[in-house]
């Protein structure tokens, strides 16, 4: 064997090896890497038109108790008795930072449309449910059950209003 024809074996193990690299990193990414929503625009600025009245939260905590908390455990924090089943785990409803960057519309949409393993609820309850467990997934977040409006475009909340 020539000393060219070893340099090239020895170049196309390397390739083959950066290759097989690259299928197991993005077989690692797609399975771990935890995709975004891509909520369309129009749905992400839609406003909850319902209040946080406690008639509302107590109809959403009602649906919740029968749709919601085998996953995402009673309280939100993705405890509930199957979440263990399921792959990606129900995701912790309770975790402000991650909670306080996605605006109502979002909330909704992913309440409608759902994502595997969790269902899509569009047919099974009607807007105004779904709307209602917006406000209810809102107070998890927030201790309390009041609604912030949908985020500003720029991510940051609103400083609070000086009383006068
Ligand atoms: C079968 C289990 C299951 C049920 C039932 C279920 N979910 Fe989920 N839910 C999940 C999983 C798993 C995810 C994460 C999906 C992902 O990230 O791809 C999720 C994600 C979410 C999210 C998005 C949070 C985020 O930013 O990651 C919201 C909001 C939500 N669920 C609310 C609800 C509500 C409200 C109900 C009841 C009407 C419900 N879910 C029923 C499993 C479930």
């Amino acid at each position: 064997m020539t000393a060219t024809s070893q340099k090239n074996k020895g170049l196309r193990w390397i390739l083959l090896a950066i290759v097989l690299g690259l299928i197991v990193i993005s077989i690692g990414l797609a399975v771990f890497h935890r995709k975004d929503w891509n909520v369309p625009a129009a749905n992400k600025n839609l406003k909850n038109p319902l209040l946080p009245t406690e008639a509302n939260l107590a109809a959403a905590r009602e649906i919740y108790g029968n749709k919601c908390s085998d996953c995402h455990g009673e309280k939100g924090k993705g405890d509930g008795s199957e979440a263990m089943m399921y792959d990606p785990l129900p995701s912790d409803l309770t975790d402000a930072a991650r909670m306080n960057k996605v605006t109502d519309g979002e909330i909704f949409f992913q309440i409608s449309e759902g994502r595997k393993p969790m269902p899509s609820y569009k047919k099974k309850l009607t807007e105004e449910q779904r709307w209602q467990l917006v406000l209810l997934v809102r107070s998890f977040a927030n201790g309390a059950a009041s609604a912030p409006a949908a985020a500003p475009e720029n991510g940051k909340p609103e400083p609070p209003r000086k009383a006068d």
